[in-house]
């Protein structure tokens, strides 16, 4: 971290000591404010429910500029990630610094494709869940498990056992997403092929069964790997803050992970691609786009709890960089699939317009986010709806992990620790039974 030479000044109006306060300047972005020592030297804490204004960390490994609309993963901006490479090489970049050479590219694929099996005893542990349950209470299940097949890469402080935890994690996932799914609809589980790209596996396993020949369609398989980039990383947000807090304590990966994946699920955060598939479907079912309109006065009204999914985003103010691409490769894939007029699609484009043109997103900047396109791409590739999240999962993977190592790896990291405003009772005597 570079210090800035300009200091932060914070005053009281009580008559108590002010305080000078350090500022670091990141490469890009707003300068931070350094509050460590605030505690020890004035007795007081800064509330900032939601880390509205809070840096948790430093990093080096992705950059958003919310106002632009811009995502860098290590300085590449994700328009020329998205067109220029595919998911392992984003994996390479993301975990190690910097886009693999030809050699590192062979020799990484390898690793992976060396892990993509699952010990045999999971498929039994799998057997224990419902047949309807959902595939992401599943998939918290079986990636919390994993710590309990691999007991040789569960010391988070050997560097060693974080290296072969972060390409086991990556190569499982795909099989573990795909085993999720054929126990849900009864079908066997198909082992990976390892002459298969990443992408082209996942496929296999998802949608291949012994009985005939699978034949990938290159355009969906490119789209999959599409969907992977998009998501592999997104800097603090929700997921990789637990995923670090998690790992903060010290510990197993895999464990860290499996909460990662339980904080994803939820409709504010990764869940969203299945909720907003499911609302462009209720819409439908009220009348389509005529009903638009009478759908958003709903959004608009405070007391219906309807949001418009698939619309705004924390960080971005600005149009999601990642839905336009996801725009993009929605319509490729329905193009190549023959579905140009797919009454979802033609909805949510119908959404969009009257949504960008309407004051009530204009004023809060809300702009489409990744998961609003995501989920028509998903379900025209073949992927049950309840599965959408599970994939993002799957792709966010690398992320977490990377961002779990660059936290152990850090000298300043030390267990999360948040303090609070109490505004509790104060202390009081408990009484007998009868005089409560
Ligand atoms: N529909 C209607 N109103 C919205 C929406 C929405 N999707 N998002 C935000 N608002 C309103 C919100 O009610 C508030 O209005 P007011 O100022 O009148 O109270 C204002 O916009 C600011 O919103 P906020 O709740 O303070 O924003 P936040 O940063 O806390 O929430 C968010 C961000 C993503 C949770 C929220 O925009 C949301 O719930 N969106 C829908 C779910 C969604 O698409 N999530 C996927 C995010 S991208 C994938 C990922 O990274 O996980």
């Amino acid at each position: 971290m570079t210090p800035s030479d300009v200091k932060a000044t914070l005053s009281f109006s009580d008559g108590s000591p002010s305080m000078d306060l350090p500022l670091y300047k990141g490469n890009i972005g707003p300068d931070v404010i350094d509050i460590r020592k605030l505690y020890g030297q004035t007795g007081k804490f800064t509330y900032d429910p939601g880390f509205l204004s809070t840096a948790s960390c430093n990093s080096t490994i992705t950059y958003i500029d919310g106002d632009k609309g811009e995502l860098l993963y290590r300085g590449y901006p994700i328009e020329q990630l998205a067109k220029n490479c595919d998911f392992l090489e984003t994996c390479h970049l993301l975990l190690y610094g910097d886009l693999p050479d030809a050699a590192q590219r062979v020799d990484f694929t390898a690793r992976v494709s060396n892990h993509t099996m699952v010990h045999e005893q999971m498929q039994f542990f799998l057997r224990g869940f419902r047949r309807d349950a959902h595939p992401m209470a599943i998939m918290t299940g079986l990636v919390g498990a994993l710590s309990a097949f691999y007991h040789d890469s569960t010391d988070i402080n050997n560097p060693e056992h974080r290296e072969i935890a972060a390409i086991r994690l990556i190569a499982k996932m795909p099989t573990l997403v795909a085993m999720a799914y054929k126990y849900t609809c009864g079908q066997p589980y198909m082992y990976p092929k390892n002459k298969l790209s990443y992408s082209a596996n996942f496929m296999q396993m998802m949608f291949a069964n012994p009985c005939e020949e699978y034949v990938q369609n290159d355009v969906l398989v490119r789209a999959m790997d599409r969907i992977f980039i998009l998501h592999a990383d997104h800097e603090q947000n929700a997921s990789t803050s637990t995923v670090r807090l998690c790992g903060s304590s010290g510990t197993n990966p895999f464990a860290a992970i499996a909460a990662g994946v339980a904080c994803l699920w939820g409709p504010a955060h990764g869940g969203a691609n299945e909720a907003c598939l499911n609302m462009l479907g209720d819409i439908q079912k009220m009348g389509g786009v005529e009903k638009i309109g009478e759908f958003i006065k709903q959004v608009k009204d405070k007391n219906s709890n309807v949001k418009l999914m698939g619309f705004g985003h924390r960080v971005y103010k600005n149009y999601d960089p990642r839905a336009t691409l996801m725009r993009e490769t929605c319509h490729e894939v329905l193009g190549a699939l023959g579905l140009h007029d797919d009454p979802l699609f033609k909805l949510a484009m119908a959404l969009e317009k009257i949504a960008l043109e309407d004051d009530y997103f204009v004023s809060r900047k809300l702009y489409p986010n990744v998961d609003f396109y995501s989920g028509i791409v998903q379900r025209a590739i073949g992927i049950p709806v309840p599965l959408f999240t599970a994939v993002f999962a799957l792709a966010r993977t690398v992320g977490w992990i990377a961002q779990l190592n660059e936290m152990i790896g850090d000298p300043e990291y030390k267990i999360g620790r948040p303090r609070q405003l109490y505004v509790g009772a104060a202390q009081r005597n408990v009484l007998p039974i009868a005089q409560r």
